[in-house]
C-alpha cells in the first residue's frame, strides 16, 4: 500500500498542478497558488525546465549516449525521457529515481509500452547514492556511459545535506565520456520573489536551496561543460525543441548546463 501525504504540499505534486497534470491534492493546489502570486510565470517556468529536458536528452541521444540514470523524475509528463531518448536511439535504456510514494504510484503508467530491462523505475532517495547504484546497475551497464540527469531536482537538496558531495559521489561511480545535466533555479535574477517563495515553502515543510550561478557551477567541477555552458535553460540549444509560448529572457529564474566527464 503506498501511502501519499496531503496534508503538506511535495514538489513533484505541485509541479504536475502547474503542468496542468491531474495528479495533485488541495494542499499543492494551495501552495502552488502562493508561489504565482509571487510570479505568475511560474507554469511557463515548469514547461520551459521541461523543455530543457527534452533537448538535453535529444542532445545526448543524438551524441551517442545510450544509458541515462534520471534522478527525481517527478510524475510523467509525456514526453517522458525514455520515449525521448528511445524515438532516436531505440536501443537506450534508462532508469528513472525519485523519492515520492505519488511518482512510485505512477511507476506503472511511467513504463507501459517499454520492453522489460529497458526502461526501470527505483524508489530511492538522491541522498542515499549507493543504493541508486545499486539498483541502477541492474539495468546500466556503468562500465560504459551514461548520462546523470538531475532535472530541477537539487534545489530540493540543501547544503547540509550535501547536495554538491552527492554530484560528486554519483559521478565518481560513472566511467569516462558519462555526462551530467543539471537544471537549478537560482535567486540571481529575482532576490526578492526567491525569498518570500523559499520562506513560504518552508513553512509548509519543503526545503528551496536556491543556487547561485557559481554554486550551480560547482556541480561541474572536473567536467568539461557542454557549448554553451551554464545558461538559463531556454538559451540551451534552443534549436533542438519547439519554443515555450510564453518565455522570454526575463522569465527563468534558473540555470541549466550539460557537461562531459573526461
Ligand atoms: C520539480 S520535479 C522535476 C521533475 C522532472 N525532473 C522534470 O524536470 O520535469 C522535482 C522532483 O524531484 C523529486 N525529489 C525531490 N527531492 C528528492 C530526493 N531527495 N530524492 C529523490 N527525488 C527527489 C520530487 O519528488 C520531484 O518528483
Amino acid at each position: 500500500m503506498i501511502e501519499i501525504d496531503t496534508s503538506k504540499p511535495h514538489p513533484a505534486r505541485m509541479y504536475d498542478w502547474y503542468l496542468g497534470g491531474k495528479d495533485n491534492y488541495p494542499v499543492d493546489e494551495a501552495m502552488g497558488k502562493q508561489m504565482l502570486a509571487l510570479d505568475p510565470r511560474v507554469p511557463v517556468m515548469a514547461q520551459v525546465n521541461r523543455a530543457f529536458m527534452h533537448r538535453a536528452t535529444r542532445w545526448l541521444a543524438k551524441s551517442g549516449v545510450r544509458q541515462f540514470l534520471d534522478i527525481g523524475t517527478g510524475i510523467p509528463t509525456e514526453p517522458n525521457l525514455h520515449q525521448i531518448a528511445q524515438q532516436i536511439a531505440p536501443d537506450a535504456r534508462v532508469v528513472y529515481c525519485d523519492n515520492d510514494p505519488i511518482v512510485l504510484a505512477h511507476a506503472a503508467a511511467l513504463l507501459r509500452g517499454t520492453d522489460e530491462g529497458t526502461t526501470e523505475y527505483l524508489q530511492a532517495d538522491v541522498r542515499s547514492p549507493a543504493a541508486i547504484v545499486e539498483g541502477a546497475k541492474k539495468v546500466l551497464d556503468f562500465s560504459r556511459p551514461v548520462a546523470l540527469s538531475l532535472i530541477a531536482l537539487l534545489h530540493f537538496v540543501s547544503d547540509e545535506d550535501g547536495a554538491h558531495e552527492l554530484v560528486s559521489r554519483l559521478l565518481s561511480e560513472l566511467p569516462s565520456g558519462s555526462y551530467l545535466v543539471v537544471t537549478h533555479a537560482t535567486a540571481d535574477f529575482t532576490p526578492e520573489e526567491s525569498r518570500a517563495a523559499t520562506e513560504k515553502l518552508k513553512a509548509a515543510g519543503v526545503t528551496l536551496a536556491l543556487r547561485s550561478r557559481e554554486e550551480f557551477t560547482r556541480f561541474f567541477a572536473g567536467l568539461e561543460l557542454v557549448e554553451p555552458g551554464v545558461e538559463v535553460p531556454h538559451h540551451w540549444h534552443p534549436e533542438l525543441g519547439e519554443p515555450v509560448p510564453g518565455q522570454d529572457d526575463g522569465v527563468i529564474p534558473g540555470y541549466g548546463a550539460v557537461g562531459r566527464k573526461p
